[in-house]
């Protein structure tokens, strides 16, 4: 046994869990409208219990309407949703995993219309990051929203969960009452810390009196707020045995609320793996239950150095599981290297729920969230299928098609296989892109797909080998407005840049500062080159609002990097840039500007494969360029769909 730490089991108040690894809670947005759990929701926690996981908690459920984060969230706020709840245990429990109900109520972490109300909360200070009005709880609403959490646990007992976890963490309403960053009270809930910790003990007593003794109930905290003015880990260190003395049988260790800078509960590819484990092995310090670390750990490797070390007895997994359900099986059956990564790029999973108000997904998985659709059929008559391009589109559409039984080739008129990735790879952080590269060329060859690299398709070959179907995947080139002197020997584009195949040198100055043109700044400012991004908009493309957003900002600013916005670029001189900024002309000196101003699709091919009516499907950057999201999920839905 390669990892025998991780691969123990442990127990937690008479629930013996297979082993240490835990899915945390995610919210997926899986749920029915009317807060029913869906066939969907189902498929993909039954999904992730089948990959061998010891315990599963299942994603934010709300305690009371009035509670929730988002609309379609499931419910457990009256007795008609058990006969739906007791579904997800019976899923699990075949896999041999067991399972947790996480109990929620936002607080002032929504909006009104998810709500169905005015958000409620400790004090009427609407949440900073949404800026929602909220009310504040009178002491007879607080009474019936502890209520509301004995009555949810009891529920979960009845469906046959084997414990629940109460939401204490990430800024949500326990949270807010516990913190003097949004609980301002002068009643016994607030004014101290002993009343600000009320709130969340009597929950414990209630839940306590209605569940039993023998019934696994934890808490899930945020260790340090992270804000100024919120609490701190010497809080949590003197609160966590208060917790274990009220009836609490262990302990999940997140970090950070809503306006952590950074969003470290959630933290992205800037912030190093087990970053949070210090607090898990703080808290451990002070109580005698066990510990559940989190944060930014994807390795099983890493997971099983912290419980041998005591930083935690369980490690939560919580991206890592939408990118590989069978993860956890593939570590203990010692197929580590079939492992594919979650890169922490956040764009799928978190920024998608919460930013683009859809459903949770994985950028590097489409099957995410599409488990109950089941695999495609297998494809009768088998085509000859070719793929032109070998960026993340044609890769997985590749491994799709061949998965459906199609004689599939691919084609790359690059070196080397990976498309834009080969250069989206470079900047700092962004190493483990190149990861699922690497991963899905292994899928391939173990599926006989060759990939004809350094050979550029044209109209003419198809047209003497008629392949029965096409993949055109040819992404997108860099375009440039048109500017006098971009021809001039000094000028390069961004990603010849970052692979290297132009050598920049300082001062540099980027035009753009979309996420290409900042990520070229980060990387050129690492290896000790001045640069100024000069950008035509009055205000950043690239926000601070998410997580990579943030820190790149960061990077470029304590390196000394110049943003400069509202910058109209005039012409590129010798060795200078002239630009026009606030009404007044300005000039910036360059050894080496480079341009990162878009990109158009490469989608040439289309015309021929028309006019020989050969089948054919366009994904990714060559129907329009967007993320690696689209890219690898159009790709998998064309080699599907073909
Ligand atoms: C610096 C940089 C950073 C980025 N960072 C991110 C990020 O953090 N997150 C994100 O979501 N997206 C990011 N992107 C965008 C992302 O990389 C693209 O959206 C994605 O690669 C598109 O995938 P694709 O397969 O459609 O196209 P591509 O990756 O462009 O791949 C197309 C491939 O087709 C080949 N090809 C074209 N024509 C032919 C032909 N006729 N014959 C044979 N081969 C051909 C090309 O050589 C190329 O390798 C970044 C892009 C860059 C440049
Ligand atoms: C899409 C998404 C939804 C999340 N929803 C919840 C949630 O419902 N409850 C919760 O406590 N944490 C939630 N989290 C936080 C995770 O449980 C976990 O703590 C976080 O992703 C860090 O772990 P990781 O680095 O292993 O992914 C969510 C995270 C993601 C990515
Ligand atoms: S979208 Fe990115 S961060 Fe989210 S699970 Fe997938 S790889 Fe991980």
């Amino acid at each position: 046994m390669q990892f025998p730490n991780l691969f123990s089991p442990i127990t937690i108040n008479g629930m013996t869990v297979k082993n240490r690894a835990v899915m945390p809670p995610m919210g997926t947005g899986y749920g029915n409208a009317d807060s029913t759990v869906s066939d969907r929701l189902l498929a993909y926690l039954s999904r992730r219990a089948q990959g061998g996981t010891g315990l599963i908690i299942t994603e934010i459920s709300a305690v009371v309407p009035r509670g929730k984060g988002f609309p379609n969230q499931i419910g457990v706020w009256n007795d008609e949703f058990i006969p739906g709840l007791a579904r997800i245990p019976e899923a699990l429990h075949r896999h041999g995993a067991k399972v947790a109900l996480q109990l929620h109520h936002a607080g002032r972490e929504t909006f009104e219309t998810a709500a169905g109300a005015m958000p409620e909360a400790p004090s009427a200070i609407p949440s900073v990051i949404l800026g929602q009005p909220c009310e504040a709880m009178s002491e007879e609403r607080i009474a019936e929203v502890i209520h509301a959490f004995a009555r949810a646990a009891d529920r979960a007992r009845q469906a046959g969960f084997d414990a629940v976890e109460l939401h204490g963490a990430h800024g949500y309403l326990l949270n807010q009452f516990l913190s003097p960053f949004s609980n301002k009270r002068e009643d016994q809930y607030g004014g101290s810390d002993e009343n600000r910790m009320r709130f969340i003990l009597e929950i414990i007593a209630a839940v306590r009196k209605i569940v039993g003794r023998d019934f696994p109930v934890w808490i899930r905290v945020s260790a340090d707020e992270l804000v100024r003015g919120g609490y701190d880990l010497s809080f949590m260190q003197k609160f966590a045995p208060r917790l274990v003395t009220a009836g609490i049988d262990a302990i999940h260790c997140s970090v950070g609320v809503y306006s952590t800078p950074g969003n470290l509960a959630i933290a992205s590819m800037d912030t190093d793996p087990g970053f949070n484990l210090f607090r898990a092995r703080a808290l451990k310090d002070v109580v005698n239950v066990p510990v559940i670390g989190v944060g930014r750990i994807n390795n099983p490797e890493l997971a099983d150095q912290a419980i041998a070390r005591g930083d935690a007895d369980l490690i939560s997994f919580g991206r890592q599981h939408l990118t590989d359900p069978d993860f956890i099986n593939k570590a203990r059956t010692g197929a580590f290297d079939d492992i594919r990564w979650c890169t922490a790029c956040n764009q799928g999973c978190i920024e998608r729920l919460s930013f683009e108000m859809k459903s949770a997904t994985c950028s590097f998985n489409p099957e995410c969230g599409r488990e109950y659709k089941g695999p495609a059929p297998k494809a009768d008559p088998s085509k000859r299928v070719w793929v032109i391009g070998a960026g993340p589109a044609g890769l997985s559409a590749a491994m799709a098609a061949v998965a459906r039984g199609h004689k599939v080739e691919i084609f790359e008129r690059e070196t080397q296989p990976g498309g834009q990735l080969l250069s989206a790879s470079r900047p700092p952080h962004k190493a483990v892109f190149m990861d699922w590269v690497a991963w899905s060329l292994q899928r391939l060859k173990k599926a006989s797909v060759p990939v004809n690299s350094g050979h550029t398709v044209s109209a003419e070959e198809i047209k003497q080998q008629r392949p029965d179907a096409v993949i055109v995947a040819c992404g997108a080139y860099p375009v440039a407005v048109p500017i006098p002197g971009l021809d001039s020997k000094i000028v390069a584009d961004a990603r010849d840049v970052l692979t290297g195949k132009v050598d920049a040198k300082g001062p540099a100055v980027i035009l753009g500062a979309g996420y290409v043109g900042m990520e070229t700044a980060d990387y050129l400012l690492a290896r000790g080159i001045a640069v100024t991004v000069l950008e035509m908009q009055a205000f950043p493309p690239v926000g601070k609002f998410t997580a990579h957003g943030y820190w790149l900002h960061k990077r470029i600013k304590d390196a000394g990097g110049i943003l400069h916005f509202g910058a109209r670029v005039l012409r590129i001189e010798d060795g200078a840039v002239r630009y026009h900024q606030m009404d007044t002309e300005k000039v910036e000196k360059a050894a080496t500007v480079i341009t990162a101003m878009g990109a158009k699709s490469e989608n040439d091919l289309e015309g021929v494969l028309k006019e020989l009516a050969i089948p054919y499907r366009i994904a990714g950057d060559a129907k329009s360029p967007r993320r690696i999201l689209e890219a690898i999920h159009e790709g998998h839905k064309a080699g599907e769909e073909i």
